[in-house]
């Protein structure tokens, strides 16, 4: 059936209660979002052939909010580095073990190793979690190929990827690191005059991974401007670790979003502030998984609610959680300043507009149909009883998942 209706919600995101105590259904037509208002009111409204093409769910119990849409992830890569997990545990360094050959260097050199088909079927894996975690858009970085050939196979699978499954891919070509083998002026040059243009061909984001011991602000200032040159929006993973000035260049070039930020000076959140396109990206997973001493820096940027962006970062180095309720509840625990609306703002209409995707990220007529259904009393209590197994439906352009998608060719 080509339509559907989700009936009787306790509450839907963005929507007052109403004085007179009805509730409120959601008509999806076509993928779009039609109507959404009380079912008796809804009824008088969809002429009685559209209605018996129309599936409907009663969703008594249940609050509707807009699917999440996840701005940054590493969702593409091959095999686990569970035990670095533990060394982190020890006192490791997440930098320490990286700059030993480690960290991302290992799933470098597992994806180098993977085929084309099994890098596909492991993507494939983590995707379907991602839709039954209720999202239903989501960013994905290569990054851990690094040398020409591996970069350009992670792209064509970010590809392949996007072209069956129901979840709406972003790709981004991340520069993540040096590749151990190669000069770093060399690689630089690489970068900026191969696989920079040529992978515009697979994607219109570019990112880089700006950190002491990994790229410093002139080789950064050199990628991001021939990126920029090329077309590209840009963002960069910036104030992780430590500062090396990757905000103000954020702000000198234009980027679009800055990420991380665990390190962030009162003058570097002025910064964001004053930048109007600029958007801020916090990942309580990774400073979770990092064991970071300087958790997220939100509560500076308070007054800039509508471009704070939160995401899980899923990869399997610095941050292994698939989940934003997960994410949204260490957000409310951890960080300062967090109110109930910014975290869901954060995880859905704030990195819809920041990725320049208008037609999603909140619940309003013309907007996609992508709607995730969870059993609670109100939206208030995601990062509170959400964590449990609940009853959950997940629309995607206005279709129920039912089960995991299979990757067909
Ligand atoms: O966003 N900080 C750098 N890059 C990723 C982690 C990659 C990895 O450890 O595999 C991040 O945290
Ligand atoms: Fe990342």
């Amino acid at each position: 059936m080509s339509n559907l209706l989700l009936k009787n919600f306790n509450q839907v995101y963005g929507y007052e209660k109403r004085e007179d105590g009805k509730s409120i259904s959601i008509f999806i037509r076509d993928g779009i979002i039609e109507h959404i208002m009380p079912f008796d009111e809804l009824i008088m409204r969809v002429d009685k052939a559209k209605m018996r093409d129309t599936e409907i769910i009663k969703c008594d119990g249940m609050i509707a909010l807009p699917g999440y849409v996840d701005s940054h992830t590493h969702l593409l890569f091959y095999g686990t580095r569970e035990d670095e997990l533990y060394m982190r545990a020890q006192g490791k360094p997440y930098m320490e073990i990286l700059e030993k050959g480690g960290g991302i260097h290992n799933t470098v050199r597992a994806v180098k190793a993977a085929s084309e088909e099994e890098l596909l079927q492991n993507g494939l894996k983590y995707l379907n979690r991602a839709l039954m975690s209720g999202i239903t858009t989501i960013e994905i970085k290569s990054g851990y190929g690094l040398d020409y050939e591996t970069e350009k196979k992670m792209l064509k699978v970010i590809h392949q990827l996007n072209e069956h499954h129901p979840v709406d891919i972003i790709p981004t070509y991340l520069v993540h690191s040096v590749p151990g083998d190669m000069d770093r002026n060399k690689y630089t040059d690489l970068v900026c005059k191969k696989m920079i243009p040529e992978f515009k061909n697979y994607t219109e984001w570019f990112d880089i991974f700006i950190e002491k011991g990994v790229f410093n602000i002139q080789e950064s200032e050199r990628m991001l401007k021939t990126a920029r040159d090329h077309g590209y929006h840009t963002g960069m993973h910036t104030n992780q670790m430590s500062d090396i000035g990757g905000i103000q260049l954020a702000a000198e070039l234009g980027v679009r979003h800055v990420d991380h930020l665990e390190v962030l000076s009162e003058k570097d959140a002025q910064i964001i502030i004053d930048n109007e396109d600029l958007y801020a990206v916090f990942l309580p997973g990774a400073e979770m998984f990092v064991f970071s001493e300087n958790i997220g820096q939100i509560h500076q940027l308070s007054d800039i609610p509508e471009r704070i962006v939160i995401s899980t970062d899923f990869n399997p180095g610095s941050s292994a959680v698939l989940s934003p309720i997960i994410i949204q509840t260490l957000a409310l625990l951890r960080y300062r300043n967090i109110t109930p609306s910014l975290l869901i703002d954060s995880f859905t209409v704030n990195p819809a507009a920041m990725l320049f995707l208008d037609d999603r990220g909140v619940l309003k007529p013309g907007k996609m149909g992508d709607v995730l259904c969870l059993e609670l009393d109100t939206y208030r209590q995601i990062p509170y009883l959400g964590n449990m197994q609940l009853r959950k439906l997940i629309i995607k352009s206005g279709k129920v998942i039912k089960d995991l998608i299979e990757f067909n060719r």
